[in-house]
């Protein structure tokens, strides 16, 4: 993007189109225009974050906005273009909204890359994360598939901690990119791991990622480290910090551990 050409989700006017009811949030879709552009984006206002026990109040906004610098220090643009800017409803968290294929809808057949199915319909060489029983008293699990655009999301959700990957958060873009959102409650000091994505626990961080990884320290230890002091505390910085160093020391993606390694509900 060029000076001349200021990006609409920082400037643009917020024009509501609607609010996503089954959010935990107030989670807002507008479109931000900017004279002839417009951009379908998520507002997530700060006076609209729940509270919650374990995370400090009014600091949500701020922990997607430094996950997405995370996601983007890395090059792997896992997270859609994030800023945090005023609103109609206050200062809070702004997102490019993510086009994605009704994969059920539109004719094609297949799961969703993170779905439900009976035990019996578990496509070949996909993960099987949890077995349960549906409202009729049926068997069904949980899936996702073997993609390296989700375990990448899954090796940023270990370096981030996030708390709540659910099956929703990721999503399949129409542009072939797999995009992770919701990262309100990501890059907490204690270990809070929660994810969906547990079907390559055990096995090694692929290759092609390790040297993101290296930068992402190097970056820490310089001028990046401080940029996101501003959006958490530095004991979180320093908490990210030593994940992706113990990542790198030990390249091996983890194992559920705690009371309660997958978020509810799982979608
Ligand atoms: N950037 C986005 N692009 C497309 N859909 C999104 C985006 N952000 C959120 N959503 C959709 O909205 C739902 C609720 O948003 P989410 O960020 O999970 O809100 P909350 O913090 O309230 O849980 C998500 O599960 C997803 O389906
Ligand atoms: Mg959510």
């Amino acid at each position: 993007m060029s000076a001349e050409e200021p990006d609409p989700l920082l400037s643009g006017e917020l024009t509501l189109v609607g609010r996503i009811t089954d959010a935990s949030n107030a989670t807002l879709v507008c479109d931000a225009v900017w004279g002839e552009s417009i951009v379908r984006c998520v507002y997530k206002p700060i006076r609209g974050e729940r509270a919650l026990w374990d995370f400090p109040d009014g600091t949500l906004a701020g922990r997607e906005y430094a996950s997405y610098l995370v996601s983007e220090q890395l090059g792997w643009s896992v997270i859609p273009h994030t800023v945090l800017r005023e609103g109609p409803f206050g200062r809070g968290m702004v997102q490019r909204w993510v086009d994605t294929a009704d994969r059920r809808g539109d004719g094609t057949v297949g799961p969703d890359l993170v779905d439900i199915c009976a035990p019996d319909a578990v496509p070949e060489g996909w993960f099987e994360i949890l077995q349960a029983i549906d409202m009729d008293g049926e068997p069904i699990v949980l899936i996702h598939a073997d993609d390296p655009r989700l375990q990448r999301m899954a090796v940023l959700d270990i370096l981030i901690n996030n708390a709540d990957r659910k099956g929703g958060h990721a999503l399949e873009g129409l542009d072939g990119s797999v995009y992770g959102v919701d990262h309100g409650i990501c890059l907490h000091t204690e270990n809070k791991l929660r994810t969906v994505l547990w079907g390559w626990a055990g096995t090694e961080v692929p290759g092609v990622l390790i040297g993101d990884i290296a930068g992402l320290i190097s970056s820490l230890e310089g001028d990046f480290g401080a940029q996101l002091g501003e959006y958490i505390t530095s004991d979180e910085v320093v908490a990210l910090y030593e994940r992706a160093v113990d990542l790198l020391d030990a390249p091996v993606m983890p194992r559920p551990n705690g009371r309660r390694p997958i978020p509810w509900p799982a979608f």
